[in-house]
């Protein structure tokens, strides 16, 4: 295997430690102690969420997926001539291989992701196989202050697969898709997948799974915290709890202390009650109007959208 190819151009903006031990400590600090769910991907939480993509009862992946295959013509119309494709959160680079193949005016891929070795690795296997387009790697958090290398013509797209949209909060939902739209020019576009409002029922199960690897997935940002910030969190003495807040129609995971503790970081220290939790993530839920609504609101048109037959996971193209 050649180690480097030509066709491959790296940049490291990632330098988050410093912030990292700052946002966890005020968070952990608040009279509602919550973590971003962004620091759930370290190495091992990358690889356990790819585990979770792969559960019976997480069916986002595996029904986005099944919409991108399905519906593929049609989402190349779609997008038509795209020139760059911007990808947020690439992670492994897995959703975007069904659609390298297919748009055939691509000269560039940026993928961006703040999990650098699955970032290159990824990339270096797409460089690989697709030698005619560019790949910019970008290791960095998209949803910071970043310049991106981008050529100055052809038509952008912004890729946003997997409904991570959902972490975001209502206001930073909005900054974001703003933000977003001022990267773009009049005509480019946005192509996201958004998990859908359904029964709570199902919705529940897909985050806390009969095996138990969501359970690891949120209790290894403890193991994280004791390992990068020398924390001292006993992880037997908190317990996964994952519940759909319906008035808020989001999905909320926490980390919930079985019993009075206290925990430090560094010179800090947090006192946890019994049953006390720190919460970890939002998954927003949305039905194809609130997000289409939404989009219109931040300086999209909405173009496009498509579903699976049972409604649960949607995929819509944006127009700038
Ligand atoms: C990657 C944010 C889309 O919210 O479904 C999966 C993360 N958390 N199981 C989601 C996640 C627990 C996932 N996103």
């Amino acid at each position: 295997m050649r180690l480097l190819e030509n066709n491959i151009q790296s940049y490291d903006f990632y330098i988050e430690k410093e912030n990292m031990r700052e946002e966890i400590v005020k968070g952990l600090s608040a009279p509602v102690k919550t973590i971003s769910s962004k620091y759930l991907y370290d190495h091992r939480g990358s690889e356990l969420f790819e585990m979770i993509t792969e559960l019976e009862e997480y069916y986002p992946t595996r029904t986005e997926m099944k919409i991108f295959n399905e519906k593929i013509q049609e989402i190349t119309m779609a997008v038509g001539d795209v020139h760059t494709l911007i990808e947020y959160g690439s992670g492994s680079s897995n959703k975007i291989k069904a659609l390298l193949h297919n748009f055939a005016s691509l000269k560039e891929y940026v993928p961006i992701d703040i999990s650098r070795d699955f970032l290159f690795q990824s990339s270096l296997e797409l460089a690989m196989q697709f030698p005619h387009i560019t790949i910019k790697a970008v290791c960095g958090d998209y949803t910071g202050p970043l310049t991106l290398p981008l050529e100055a013509k052809g038509k952008k797209v912004i890729f946003f697969p997997g409904s991570t949209i959902g972490n975001f909060e209502p206001v930073e939902v909005r900054n974001f898709l703003m933000k977003s739209a001022k990267l773009l020019d009049e005509g480019d576009g946005f192509l996201i997948g958004v998990d859908m409002k359904k029964d709570s029922e199902i919705l529940e199960k897909a985050y806390d799974d009969g095996k138990g690897i969501t359970a690891a997935f949120n209790l290894n940002l403890l193991t994280r915290m004791n390992r990068e910030l020398g924390a001292n969190f006993n992880e037997e003495q908190f317990e996964h709890l994952a519940y759909y807040n319906k008035e808020k129609g989001r999905i909320e995971m926490h980390l919930e202390s079985q019993c009075d503790q206290r925990v430090n970081i560094g010179d800090h220290e947090f006192s946890f009650r019994e049953g006390e939790t720190i919460h970890t993530e939002n998954s927003y839920k949305y039905s194809i109007d609130q997000f289409q609504t939404l989009a219109m609101e931040c300086g999209f048109e909405p173009s496009k959208v498509w579903t699976d037959d049972e409604e649960k996971f949607s995929v819509h193209y944006l127009k700038k």
